[in-house]
């Protein structure tokens, strides 16, 4: 799926980590999170002991990755990155736990989306800082211990609910992002225009920020298509009437939703009549994955208030009614 809302990972977004922030000074936002992060990092520096394993969670696109990479940096120590999914036989996580040095950072994306029997070998890892591994072959297989140096484990998940409990308990130090507030986008879109030796008026900053949906990595992106169009419309200059062009062609509303977000909409206030009606339901309709509608687009709909979830399913609020221009009535029974 590419669409520019999406706040999933894609490879341009890469480009950018090397211009992320490196301290937890540089990092906008999230003021809770770096209070936090910075008391703890400093009193394990002052017993110079490895930091307690930390679980960062929320929405995709708030910047996991990047409070990870300073975490790492503030810390003075290796980052090694790994991705749940990717992590399919508990010899691949071996492999990367016994190159750690002491004090380094572990950081596992979508740690959710760990295979059982790698999860296990990670929780003598976290508590013991030491693995069991089989080795031999058929009869002859035996339990070898393998000792590491204390290091800091840093989970990253959208899906808090969906961690098992024993994985969920070894984490010290529990975080949870939120969505970024306006002036914060803003702020972000500043930074990102000056990294990118760009020059962006305030007036389109907080357009962008507006239509944003609170996510940085989709601030971000919106920012590189409306350089885009400044590129090669308007000799580089960036001003208020480039990027509404820009967003008008990327199909992005004044509350930052989109072509997906309206068919959501409309399959549950029209098709559904409003709802209840189950997720599955909404994603066989709108021809997408319910993992996708759970952690994309519901989210940001259910904290705009359009939606609500009760234990018979979505229902559209008169918020979503009115977005599509729909008379609300209220249900005889509500
Ligand atoms: N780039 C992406 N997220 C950021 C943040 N929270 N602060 C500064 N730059 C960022």
């Amino acid at each position: 799926m590419s669409r520019v809302l999406n706040p999933n990972l894609e490879s341009e977004d890469n480009q950018e980590l090397s211009l992320r922030p490196q301290k937890l000074t540089e990092y906008i936002g999230q003021e809770k999170a770096k209070e936090m992060l910075d008391v703890y990092i400093k009193a394990a520096k002052k017993r110079n002991e490895a930091l307690d394993h930390v679980l960062l969670y929320g929405p995709p696109g708030l910047g996991k990755t990047t409070l990870a990479t300073i975490i790492a940096n503030e810390l003075n120590v290796n980052i090694k990155i790994m991705s749940g999914p990717a992590i399919e036989k508990a010899g691949d996580l071996a492999a990367v736990l016994s190159t750690l040095e002491e004090g380094d950072v572990l950081f596992i994306d979508e740690i959710h989306r760990l295979p059982r029997y790698v999860e296990e070998v990670l929780y003598s890892a976290m508590e013991d800082y030491a693995i069991d591994i089989m080795v031999g072959q058929e009869s002859q297989t035996k339990s070898i211990r393998i000792e590491l140096p204390p290091f800091t484990l840093v989970g990253a998940t959208t899906r808090f609910g969906d961690l098992s409990s024993p994985l969920r308990d070894r984490f010290g130090v529990v975080i949870r992002l939120d969505y970024y507030k306006i002036e914060e986008l803003k702020d972000i879109v500043l930074r990102t225009s000056k990294v990118h030796q760009t020059t962006i008026d305030d007036v389109s900053a907080n357009e962008i920020a507006l239509r944003s949906r609170g996510t940085p990595r989709i601030a971000n992106r919106i920012f590189r298509r409306v350089r885009d169009f400044a590129d090669v419309r308007n000799e580089g200059k960036i001003d208020i009437e480039i990027s509404k062009k820009a967003l008008e062609m990327l199909g992005i509303d004044n509350d930052g939703l989109d072509y997906t977000d309206y068919r959501y909409l409309k399959a549950l206030v029209v098709t559904f009549k409003g709802g209840p009606v189950g997720v599955e339901s909404l994603a066989a309709t709108i021809s997408e994955e319910v993992s996708t509608i759970e952690d994309v687009y519901e989210p940001y709909l259910l904290q705009e208030g359009y939606i609500k979830r009760s234990n018979r399913g979505r229902m559209a609020t008169e918020k979503a009614y009115d977005k599509l221009n729909i008379k609300y009535f209220k249900g005889l029974f509500d």
